[in-house]
């Protein structure tokens, strides 16, 4: 069976540029693939944060992708940091990438042109990446867009490391983007993203959701409500595309190009479409908020199923670079 590996940031909101981008794929492929899905702690640990809050954010990541849908019985869910081979595969990756090819990476320019002082780790947060992924062989590594770049790292990485210690060793990852790759926050500016504040969280409750709905940007052209609208720039038709059926995709179009609704009835039908999928995610939630003890022992479990491979592969590389 081909072979995927994932990874999440425990940012402590499973927002829904998240889960169209990337998690609602895991669901979908873990049937039909061997699948490693993994909270990367060790990545989230690049920029400040307090010891107490990453714990619960993680155990809240950990909930919101069970009500995802991913299935502990069938893919391995666990921790980056319940798996010390992810960082001892890095350090040995470390020894073989360029410094020129991290600097070159945009989301290193993004976050270090923030910063005063710069910690390594994030210059080195692609060659984790590129351990977490190689130490399991994985076939396809299904994310958004925004790490494109990332996976081409890695495939360069194992590029190297094969050349240099053993030929065809490492499989070279591919990316999986779905058609919703990259989701724009309600600004409809910007990617959605925590750090920027324009997201709407997958468990929200439908009030809150609306809240952030009725005010967020369409068609900046279409001013007037009698102003005929262009669905193929409007933010709101692109998570309609992700939302609604078929059918109601096709009515909102004609409606927003015709004028027969305004943005309200729009949003308005949205929400509906989002109710009918968020629903029983929260209602996982809740029964999963109430049994913490059924997500530390998924977590648990992952973890074993994790180690197992990543034992075999760290002899083996251990083995071929001279280090046994
Ligand atoms: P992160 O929260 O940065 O750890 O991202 C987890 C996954 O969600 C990665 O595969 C990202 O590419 C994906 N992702 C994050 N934000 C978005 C977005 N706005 N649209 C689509 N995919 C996203
Ligand atoms: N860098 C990814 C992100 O921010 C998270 C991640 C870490 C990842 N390791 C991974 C994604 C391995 C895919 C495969 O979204």
């Amino acid at each position: 069976m081909p072979r995927i590996f994932s990874g999440i940031q425990p940012s402590g909101e499973l927002h829904i540029g998240n889960y169209l981008g990337a998690v609602k794929n895991w669901v979908a492929l873990q049937r039909e693939f061997e699948s490693f899905i993994c909270i990367v702690n060790y990545h989230a640990i690049t920029i400040p944060y307090e010891p107490a809050d990453l714990k619960r954010r993680t155990h809240e990541m950990a909930v919101s992708l069970l009500a995802a849908g991913i299935d502990p019985n069938t893919a391995a869910l666990f921790l980056q940091s319940a798996v010390p081979e992810h960082t001892e595969l890095q350090w040995l990756f470390n020894a073989i990438t360029p410094l020129g090819e991290l600097e070159r990476q945009t989301q290193f320019k993004e976050k270090s042109s923030r910063l005063e002082s710069v910690p390594a780790g994030i210059l080195n947060y692609p060659v984790l990446q590129a351990a977490d992924i190689l130490l399991y062989h994985a076939d396809i590594v299904p994310v958004g867009e925004d790490q494109v770049q990332h996976l081409e790292l890695s495939r360069e990485i194992a590029r190297r490391w094969n050349a240099r210690f053993g030929e065809g060793y490492f499989a070279e990852p591919q990316a999986r983007l779905t058609p919703t790759r990259r989701i724009l926050g309600l600004d409809g500016q910007a990617k959605m993203s925590k750090s920027i504040g324009n997201t709407v969280a997958l468990l929200e409750e439908p009030a809150a959701i609306w809240e952030k709905l009725r005010p967020a940007v369409t068609d900046p052209a279409r001013v007037r409500r009698t102003d005929p609208g262009n669905p193929d720039v409007c933010n709101i038709f692109q998570l309609h595309k992700a939302f609604s059926d078929a059918a109601t995709v096709a009515h909102v179009d004609a409606q927003c190009r015709s004028a027969g609704w305004g943005c309200i009835d729009c949003k308005k039908v949205l929400a509906a479409s989002m109710e009918i999928e968020l629903v029983p995610i929260r209602a996982r939630a809740a029964e999963l908020a109430a049994k913490p003890n059924l997500v530390t022992e998924a977590l648990g479990d992952g973890a074993a199923r994790a180690r197992t491979v990543a034992k075999v592969t760290m002899a083996e590389v251990r083995e071929r670079m001279g280090l046994d």
